[in-house]
């Protein structure tokens, strides 16, 4: 259990909420157990209709948390509910809204390609600095965001971390619509309980067919040999410790 993922569910809509502002939502392994429970859960769940991904504090999150990469890379040991939450996002049946505001890095954008309607704040600034990492993309980024962005505009993002900002994000189909910070999640939450109102089977019968869940599994199989591989590195390590001397 973690105390910094938070689960409601009211009239349909089953909320997630990131919720560790003091790391700036950076992603644990207890914390992606929580979000992978939840998820799988809601697969089978009659009362879950529709889903809203948000965050607390002052941004969405700043991805995985380094630190741990960090232990991963020492150990050896790969972490445990990483690929369970981004497996059951990719197989998801429900439909999931996310709601983003500040910054949103590494898994923090490539888990958006994986929702069916992103509302971003106004001042919401997208990276994913896996290169910068010394890693490689996840959660079947390397094949999603090529194909919803354009290879030139995803390359820059993995290869460089170049920041993207709402407008450009949502100009280029990453996200539907950016509103002031004030409106954001009143904005995102008010379209998942108009999704929790359509008729479920219909619903989720489209949603399977606009995706090919089979894929973005065997691509999440492929990025994660690489992933783990590059994670061991030296020049990951390096990386690692760059980021804990930063904060010191
Ligand atoms: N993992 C672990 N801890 C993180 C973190 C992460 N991904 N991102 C931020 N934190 C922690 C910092 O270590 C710091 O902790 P401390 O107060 O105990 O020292 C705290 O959160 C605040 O972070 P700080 O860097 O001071 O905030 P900022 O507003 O100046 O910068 C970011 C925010 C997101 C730009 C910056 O924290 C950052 O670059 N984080 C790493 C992002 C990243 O590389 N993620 C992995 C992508 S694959």
């Amino acid at each position: 259990m973690t105390d910094h993922i938070r689960i409601s569910k009211s009239d349909g809509l089953l909320t997630m909420v990131i919720d560790r502002p003091a790391k700036k939502n950076a992603l644990t392994d207890a914390m992606y157990k929580a979000l992978a429970d939840s998820l799988e859960a809601a697969h089978d769940d009659p009362e879950v209709r529709a889903i809203l991904l948000r965050g607390e504090g002052d941004m969405f999150t700043a991805g995985n948390d380094v630190g741990e990469f960090a232990a991963i890379a020492m150990s050896g040991q790969q972490p445990q509910h990483v690929t369970r939450f981004l497996r059951a996002l990719a197989t998801a049946t429900k439909p999931i809204v996310a709601a983003v505001h500040g910054r949103a890095v590494g898994v923090g954008v490539t888990m958006l390609l994986h929702c069916d309607h992103v509302v971003l704040s106004d001042d919401a600034q997208l990276t994913t600095p896996f290169v910068n990492l010394a890693l490689v993309p996840e959660a079947a980024s390397s094949l999603l965001l090529p194909a919803r962005i354009g290879h030139v505009r995803a390359f820059a993002m993995f290869a460089l971390g170049e920041p993207v900002s709402a407008q450009d994000a949502v100009a280029w189909g990453i996200a539907n619509k950016a509103v002031p910070a004030g409106e954001l999640v009143a904005t995102a939450e008010g379209f998942a309980r108009r999704l929790a109102a359509q008729p479920t089977g219909a619903l989720t019968a489209t949603k399977a067919l606009m995706r090919d869940s089979a894929a973005l599994l065997a691509r999440i199989d492929t990025e994660n040999q690489r992933f783990f591989e590059r994670l061991k590195s030296s020049e990951a390590r390096e990386a690692f410790m760059a980021f804990a001397r930063r904060t010191r």
